[in-house]
């Protein structure tokens, strides 16, 4: 047990990013263009697809949900460190800490089941479409997104939960950008048994999961291009899963890259560079990636423009 002496902890400092001094107006210029360009990219997306009623199909709602998780999960981290780096103590209060901790285990989650209620949607819109819209009906996209949601909220309590079981004692330095899970654990004074056990059963099957459900879904589509072999067939593929394929690299890529490459020195360093990678680059980019290649997109933000100025 704790000693009687022991201090009750009611902020954290949040060391932040390793920057050099004489850099320091540079990364956070860079950071506000990024955290801006994230918003405003998933803004227009957003709004885009609400207003343009071609857009009002299954697949593009549930972009519509991920720019939302995206906006969202960008913003849990990126205005307390911009607010961080402007101010001379760093810190953040306990049950910040707290909320940080659970919406980010909530966006974070959320988006890969997206992921995967996206690639269902493309699994069947390639080997049924004569069928989709009957499938997919807006019952059942209501459905899987509401699924979604509850399963998020479950597992992001879960986690915090556990977390306000544990007791900090003098150490409140978190040698990151956010409060971080992990190192947060690794700042604890009592027993994280539970909740390393917890994070490695439960929090490898939401991110193996999702990833198996995903390479499924694409496994089925390319066995049904494959006993039909043609050029139109792949470029359909091509043109309506290009996107999705795109976004799921970068998501797991970043996630693979972390867990699975664990380096020996400077892995704090590693840490926040990687977190960096999704928490700011993988939400900005996401935008784009849907926008830049896709007719339809395009197409909606010329009609909307165009009545703009009817009026
Ligand atoms: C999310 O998806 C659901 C179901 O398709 C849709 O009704 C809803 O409008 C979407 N939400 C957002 C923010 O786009």
């Amino acid at each position: 047990m704790p000693g009687n002496n022991q201090t009750v902890i009611t902020q954290f400092l949040l060391l932040g990013l390793p920057i050099p001094p004489e850099h320091h107006h540079l990364f956070y210029a860079l950071f506000l263009a990024m955290y801006l360009t994230t918003v405003l990219g998933n803004l227009i997306i957003i709004i885009l697809i609400r207003l343009d009623s071609h857009l009002h199909t299954p697949m593009y709602l549930f972009l519509s949900n991920l720019s939302f998780s995206d906006l969202c999960f960008s913003s849990v981290t990126m205005p307390k460190l911009l607010q961080n780096m402007q101010s001379q103590v760093p810190s953040i209060p306990y049950a910040g800490c707290l909320t940080q901790v659970y919406f980010f285990v909530f966006f974070g989650d959320l988006e890969s089941l997206l992921l995967v209620v996206m690639a269902y949607d493309r699994y069947v819109a390639i080997c049924f479409p004569l069928h989709y819209m009957s499938i997919m009906s807006p019952k059942l996209c209501l459905s899987l997104v509401l699924l979604s949601w509850v399963l998020t909220t479950l597992y992001a309590m879960l986690h915090t939960l556990l977390l306000t079981r544990l007791s900090f004692c003098e150490n409140n330095v978190i040698p990151h950008f956010f409060c971080d899970l992990s190192a947060l654990l690794k700042l604890a004074c009592s027993d994280i048994h539970i909740n390393e056990l917890v994070i490695l059963i439960i929090g490898g099957l939401v991110v193996i999961l999702p990833f198996l459900l995903i390479i499924v879904s694409y496994a089925r589509i390319v066995s049904s291009i494959l006993k039909v072999p043609s050029t139109r067939g792949i470029h359909k593929v091509f043109s309506t899963c290009g996107s999705h394929l795109s976004v799921v690299s970068l998501f797991y890529g970043t996630v693979i890259g972390l867990y699975l490459c664990p380096s020996a020195n400077n892995s704090t360093l590693k840490d926040t560079v990687i977190s960096m990678m999704y928490t700011a680059v993988t939400p900005m980019l996401n935008p784009f990636i849907y926008s830049l290649r896709n007719k339809d997109m395009k197409g909606a933000l010329k009609r909307v423009l165009q009545k703009k100025t009817l009026f």
